[in-house]
């Protein structure tokens, strides 16, 4: 991605401490001092908080919270994910979005579109997923080695990644509810969509669509949702970094995709497992055709799929559905 003049004016700002005169960055940047004075004032736009005094030039107090490419660029620590970022105000869908971009061949593996706001955000099992300004929805284009039955460990993995950076950046102890639902204290905080094109042992292409409830308050959520649903701000009363919780979520599954590049498929099912608030549990599974499974979750087996003891010892292979944890009376 080239530099644009006001990515480097906020990574200098950025990597000083005090304050950098206009001078300074002018000479830096090539550009003129009114050049960089009109920036400033459209970074202040933007949300930057940045000081001007008389004589001693600009200081960043803090970056927006809100998606910018800039900020993404200047943090990431990935060398194949997130090297390409489509930023859009508001789209339909990222994952429609990023399939458009896939069928494109020249499109380079580890692109990821990403939206403020979508208007038919897709959730799983063809539902719409509600996709409100402070949340993150992204979907990265990858394109992995491997079967496509295989494609669900993709999945996996990046449930585990978003489980990881957020337990390191807000504490919250969030877990995944099978398949890859992302909670807490019983609540969905996020979901993850894969949707793939491949022939019969080839995958084109894997659209990774995540989406996290992050910076929206529940007053925002239609009546419904507000009993099932969460939000990092709801449990932390705090907003945070888009910016920060998406680098920081790629950098996660960079390393997870590495093993499933390298077909280290235990070792994604193990880490899912240390996660997961699932098995062990008395559970409900609404499947596809309308009809319920219930019984205790005993595993996953190597493609995801839950493998589930009915009441008659029976176990079922589940590899689609809506599952509950049914609380069990004390
Ligand atoms: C689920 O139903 O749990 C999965 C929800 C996945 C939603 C994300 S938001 C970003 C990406 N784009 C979409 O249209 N859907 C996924």
């Amino acid at each position: 991605m080239r530099e644009s003049i006001r990515d480097s004016l906020i990574t200098a700002l950025h990597d000083t401490k005090g304050y950098l005169s206009g001078e300074v960055i002018s000479n830096r940047l090539g550009v003129s001092r009114t050049a960089v004075w009109k920036q400033v004032q459209r970074l202040k736009k933007e949300g930057y908080h940045i000081l001007t005094v008389r004589r001693k030039g600009y200081r960043l107090l803090s970056s927006p919270r809100d998606l910018f490419e800039g900020e993404i660029s200047r943090l990431l620590e990935t060398s194949l994910l997130g090297r390409d970022i489509r930023l859009y105000k508001e789209l339909a869908s990222t994952n429609a979005k990023a399939i458009e971009l896939a069928r494109d061949s020249e499109i380079r593996e580890g692109t990821f579109v990403i939206a403020n706001l979508q208007r038919g955000g897709k959730g799983r099992l063809g539902r719409h997923w509600l996709s409100l300004p402070g949340g993150l929805w992204a979907s990265g284009i990858l394109r992995p080695g491997i079967l496509p039955q295989q494609a669900p460990l993709v999945t996996f993995a990046a449930a585990v990644a978003i489980t990881r950076a957020i337990r390191e950046m807000t504490n919250l102890e969030v877990s995944i509810k099978w398949p890859n639902d992302i909670f807490y204290n019983g609540r969905k905080l996020g979901g993850i969509l894969s949707e793939i094109e491949s022939e019969a042992a080839n995958i084109h292409f894997l659209v990774l669509g995540f989406g996290l409830n992050v910076n929206i308050r529940m007053s925002k959520f239609p009546q419904p949702l507000r009993a099932q649903a969460t939000s990092v701000y709801r449990e932390l009363k705090k907003e945070i970094s888009l910016n920060v919780l998406f680098v920081k979520i790629l950098k996660q599954l960079e390393s997870l995709y590495e093993l499933i590049q390298d077909k280290q498929f235990e070792s994604i099912l193990d880490s899912w497992k240390e996660y997961n608030c699932t098995l062990g549990e008395q559970v409900s599974v609404a499947l596809p055709d309308g009809s319920e499974a219930t019984g205790v979750a005993l595993d996953v087996n190597q493609s995801g799929a839950l493998m589930l003891k009915t009441v008659n010892g029976q176990i079922k292979t589940i590899t689609s559905g809506d599952l509950s944890i049914v609380q069990v009376a004390a």
